[in-house]
């Protein structure tokens, strides 16, 4: 007999990840049956029209097939060339071959100097591992860190579902801590009390606090202080951190930047409150989401823990090198005055400046439509704005229902968490300007006649 579905495990068929859920299944079932479908349920940029940096692929194609360098050396500009070489030799032998665990040590070693030049803190290359895209960074440190069902993890709500799927399949305690939606989704010290003593009153061991900033699916951005609190939060607890800044290049309200945890530890010298943080290829201006490059930072861990992290890196050999070999583009792009630097720039800024319209647009003309309240959209990909339903109807009813009519896809805000009571959904500010406008009209007309 074939394996029955009640042999899986309880944490298996528990599962639930709605960027990719029923309502996305039903939008290729659509598709495929000839509907046109506007795809807003996911941030995956070149999926939507976004071009790849011409650096990056120009140093990916020389790793994968060097012979380029001799068959064709006038289609590459000559600083390329010079970093592919360079990351060839730093792999030893090629992309083809695993590398060790924790990631080929020359993009490892050039990942510590791009945190020391952006926070001014030392960073060791020891402390840094590649993986394949943040995701499985995230999987490792929850991984590491729950070490029984009575263990929790706080996670910011609403969230990305990698960390309640992950905690779900872990046997983890997911602890929901609320951002304020009337406060442009801010974390306040007394949210994060809340759901701490909730937690404990219930007997759970808290063990750490994922925070994302930017963040998704609400784009608000940490400041220093914010950052600073939730560092004194995590030590009174006895909490380890993980800080998802995935999207520390998508910031569009001026006068915000980001702040990174490692950067305001270091300027604290915590020495008692373990960080893992994460960064990745997927967002940012890169958009490589499919050569799944990340990496995970580790602070204040102490050795042991840390042979355990590179034992568990180790099952899977090491993370994808063509990934590796991106993550060394994201951190070592071309300097002034090298060949490329004008067109890297030139790009980057193109799409930074896209992606900045396109959120301003795309929550202005959200709040034009009765009954949809959208907070601006600070950073990050997304809008999550409130919607004001009918009696008796969900933001999952809602969200297919306008998939079936008008084939735009959005994912719905119980897949993210909300406050009880609330109904949202989430979109990407992705699509090309004009096809942000379309979507707007066309839920504008759905939503008005919605009952
Ligand atoms: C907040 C956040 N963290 C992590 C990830 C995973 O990214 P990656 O492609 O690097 O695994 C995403 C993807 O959308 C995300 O939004």
């Amino acid at each position: 007999m074939t394996i029955q579905l009640k042999e899986l495990a309880k944490t298996v068929l528990e599962t639930e990840y709605a960027v990719r859920g029923p309502i996305v299944a039903r939008a290729q079932e659509l598709e495929r049956q000839g509907k046109d479908i506007i795809y807003c349920n996911i941030g995956n940029p070149q999926a939507l029209k976004q071009k790849p940096l011409t650096f990056i692929r120009q140093v990916l194609s020389i790793c994968q097939y060097p012979d380029l360098m001799d068959k064709c050396p006038e289609q590459f500009p000559p600083d390329v060339i010079d970093v592919a070489k360079k990351v060839l030799d730093g792999t030893k032998h090629g992309v083809g071959a695993y590398s060790e665990s924790k990631g080929v040590r020359l993009i490892r070693e050039a990942v510590a100097e791009f945190i020391h030049e952006r926070d001014g803190i030392p960073a060791d290359p020891d402390a840094i591992y590649l993986t394949d895209g943040a995701s499985k960074g995230v999987q490792t440190a929850l991984r590491v860190l729950i070490s029984g069902p009575q263990d929790g993890i706080m996670i910011p709500i609403p969230q990305y579902p990698l960390y309640s799927a992950t905690l779900t399949l872990y046997e983890g305690k997911q602890i929901d801590y609320y951002l304020d939606e009337n406060n442009d989704w801010k974390l306040s010290k007394e949210m994060l009390e809340v759901s701490l003593f909730e937690a404990k009153r219930f007997g759970v061991n808290v063990k750490g606090i994922c925070v994302l900033s930017p963040g998704n699916p609400t784009g608000s951005v940490l400041d220093g202080d914010n950052i600073s609190m939730i560092i004194d939060f995590a030590r009174e607890h006895n909490l380890s951190i993980l800080a998802d800044e995935v999207y520390q290049e998508n910031i569009y309200i001026p006068g915000n930047s980001f702040t990174s945890f490692a950067k305001v530890m270091g300027e604290k010298r915590e020495r008692d409150v373990s960080l893992f943080s994460f960064h990745s290829c997927s967002k940012g201006f890169l958009g490589e989401c499919g050569q799944r490059g990340g990496y995970m930072e580790i602070r204040n861990i102490p050795s042991e823990v840390v042979d355990q992290i590179t034992k568990l890196q180790s099952i899977s050999l090491c993370s994808n090198l063509t990934g590796q070999v991106a993550v060394y583009c994201m951190v070592r792009p071309p300097k002034p005055g090298d060949p490329s630097h004008d067109q890297y720039i030139a790009e980057r800024d193109g799409i930074l400046s896209e992606l900045k319209k396109r959120a301003l647009i795309l929550a202005e003309s959200l709040n034009k439509i009765p009954g949809i309240d959208c907070k601006a959209v600070a950073g990050a990909m997304y809008a999550f704005p409130k919607l004001a339903l009918p009696p008796g109807r969900t933001d999952e009813t809602y969200c297919m229902t306008l998939l079936e009519e008008e084939g735009i896809c959005f994912v719905p805000g119980s897949g993210f968490g909300q406050v009880p009571g609330t109904a949202h959904f989430r979109t990407t500010i992705l699509p090309p300007t004009d096809k942000i406008q379309s979507v707007v009209e066309r839920l504008k007309k759905f939503h008005l006649s919605y009952k």
